[in-house]
């Protein structure tokens, strides 16, 4: 039988683990998880010191195509406000966030094919133009790699898409049948293949996912070397058919962060919203535990409450200028500091 404590330290040296031993890990988290939190933490400090990265994110579109199960914004929910930003007002918020200090953009939305890939370069050569020293990401789901190649070449350096789950059957749970979790994967590959700094990413406690499907996350994290992960909990939206499902939880969330943060080093980690909607002192903790992200939100809050993923949502109601501050404080109180250069990868 594995010596738990041995185990994480073997973590941080070797930087991989069998599937057991991650297993093993999982299971007997509750004896180890500070620990981990703290190797995780001197792993992250010693590659980007106590910095914390800001995203400002413009949720452009909450009309989407998709019918994912467990989203907010999906095609068949009706009960949705729906809305689309001009390209005028996406480039308004860059301008806003980049008094406020931001460098680095990341334009977020449902699959919306409103937006071609003829008005999305433009806008992205107009962020690119008005602020040639800020990032785009772009995080709009599954395209072709023709147009995936389209936004690269007007300029977008990075792109987040979840791959949801590391199981091809669970991805069958949470999506239907026109879904692939075969295209979904392929396109990470893609991205990747373009030069894009690439996000993969799971929901943590999603129905159906087990601890071996967590497992299997960290190994196909490991081979897949994402530039960055985004990980956060599931959180039941009432207008889906998981309302009524069991939102996953913070601790079992803080707990993989760090178990990625030892596996993938240097990978750019969001301490996201979801985890501050479960626990109000998520993000701190997020941070605590090995990230070194945040992404606050740069909509218009005319249309905040609008791009409701899960219920219950955070920061809907302040304006961009009152979220920095209050992040800037958050982290600073556990002695971090929010910077607000581009913050690409280190490799
Ligand atoms: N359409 C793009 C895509 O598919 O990547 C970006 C928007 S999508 C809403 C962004 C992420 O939100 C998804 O990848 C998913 O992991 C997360 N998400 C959706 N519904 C959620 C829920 N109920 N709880 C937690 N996260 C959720
Ligand atoms: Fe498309 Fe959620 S179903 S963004």
């Amino acid at each position: 039988m594995y010596n738990t404590a041995e185990l994480i330290d073997k973590l941080k040296t070797e930087t991989i683990l069998s599937r057991d031993e991650y297993l093993h890990l999982i299971k007997n988290r509750e004896v180890i998880r500070e620990r981990a939190a703290e190797l995780a933490g001197s792993v992250c400090d010693g590659i980007y010191g106590k910095k914390i990265y800001i995203r400002g994110l413009i949720e452009f579109t909450n009309y989407c195509r998709n019918n994912c199960y467990y989203c907010g914004i999906r095609a068949g929910n009706d009960k949705a406000d729906r809305y689309r930003l001009t390209p005028e007002e996406i480039i308004g918020c860059s301008d806003s966030g980049y008094e406020l200090g931001f460098r680095t953009f990341v334009l977020q939305g449902g699959e919306d094919p409103y937006y071609s890939d003829e008005i999305l370069s433009k806008v992205v050569r107009d962020i690119k133009e008005r602020h040639p020293d800020c990032a785009v990401t772009l995080s709009i789901g599954e395209r072709s790699y023709e147009s995936y190649r389209r936004l690269k070449e007007a300029g977008a350096d990075r792109y987040l898409l979840r791959h949801e789950t590391v199981n091809r059957e669970h991805y069958g749970l949470l999506h239907p049948d026109n879904m692939s979790w075969d295209n979904r994967v392929q396109c990470l590959r893609d991205l990747k293949e373009l030069g894009f700094q690439t996000g993969a990413g799971f929901m943590v406690g999603s129905p159906g996912q087990t601890e071996e499907d967590l497992a299997d996350e960290l190994l196909f994290l490991k081979e897949l070397r994402p530039e960055m992960v985004g990980i956060g909990p599931f959180i039941p939206h009432q207008d889906t058919p998981f309302g009524k499902e069991t939102a996953g939880s913070a601790e079992l969330t803080l707990f993989l962060l760090s178990l990625i943060r030892l596996t993938l080093p240097d990978v750019l980690l969001p301490a996201t919203t979801a985890l501050g909607t479960i626990d109000p002192m998520g993000r701190e903790k997020g941070i605590l535990s090995g990230a070194n992200v945040l992404m606050p939100n740069l909509s218009p809050v005319s249309v905040r409450g609008k791009y409701l993923l899960y219920d219950n949502k955070i920061c809907t109601g302040e304006e961009a200028a009152q979220c920095i501050e209050c992040l800037k404080g958050r982290v600073r109180k556990i002695g971090y500091e929010i910077v607000t250069d581009r913050g690409d990868h280190k490799d």
